[in-house]
């Protein structure tokens, strides 16, 4: 069974490759699925998100990293994977996670959510804190994957980040 984990990876954290790591365990291949153009106004633009996601999860076999736009689950369908996997951290992601399940599932009833708990030290890891905390100056070494933190600091540099 093959599955995406879709996102926006503004930039990749630790949780979300603890998150591909159990997973890849799980399906015969996983999809790391980088959203062009996500609701949200992003600080990496959609290549260099999946620079940084595709460095910190070269150690998995069964993985790769694909850029998509549009609907989830017409994407899902067309890499053939059968699952969407999210992460589910603080209680306050179940309304939201389930909310969006039940929405990819009224349009597809073929493709099915699965959500992983993330582990207890990424709990309450977001990349919009790891970018509130690398703008205030405190080290960030422990959130997200090595390659990752001097793009972010290089960025933030460049950026008036709010
Ligand atoms: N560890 C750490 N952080 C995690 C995490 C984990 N395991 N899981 C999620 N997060 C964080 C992300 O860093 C992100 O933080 P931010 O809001 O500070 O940027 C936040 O949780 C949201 O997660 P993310 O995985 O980036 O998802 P998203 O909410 O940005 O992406 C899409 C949602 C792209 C999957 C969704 O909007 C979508 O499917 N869009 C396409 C259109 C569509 O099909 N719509 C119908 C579905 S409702």
């Amino acid at each position: 069974m093959n599955a995406i984990y879709p996102g926006t990876f503004d930039p990749v954290t630790n949780g979300h490759v603890d998150i591909a790591e159990r997973s890849a365990k799980i399906f015969n291949q996983l999809i790391i699925a980088v959203i062009k153009s996500p609701n949200k106004k992003t600080l990496f633009n959609c290549d260099e998100r999946i620079e940084m996601i595709t460095k910190s999860i070269n150690h998995i076999k069964n993985v790769k990293v694909m850029k998509y736009s549009g609907l989830t689950v017409n994407f899902a369908k067309k890499t053939n994977s059968e699952v969407i996997v999210r992460g589910l951290r603080i209680t306050s992601d179940f309304e939201y996670e389930s909310e969006m399940a039940l929405v990819n599932r009224r349009m597809e009833k073929s493709i099915e959510t699965v959500c992983l708990f993330s582990s207890l030290e990424n709990q309450i890891l977001s990349s919009s804190r790891v970018k509130e905390i690398a703008s205030l100056g405190a080290n960030i070494s422990t959130l997200v994957p090595k390659n990752v933190c001097i793009p972010l600091l290089t960025k933030l540099k460049n950026h008036d980040y709010k």
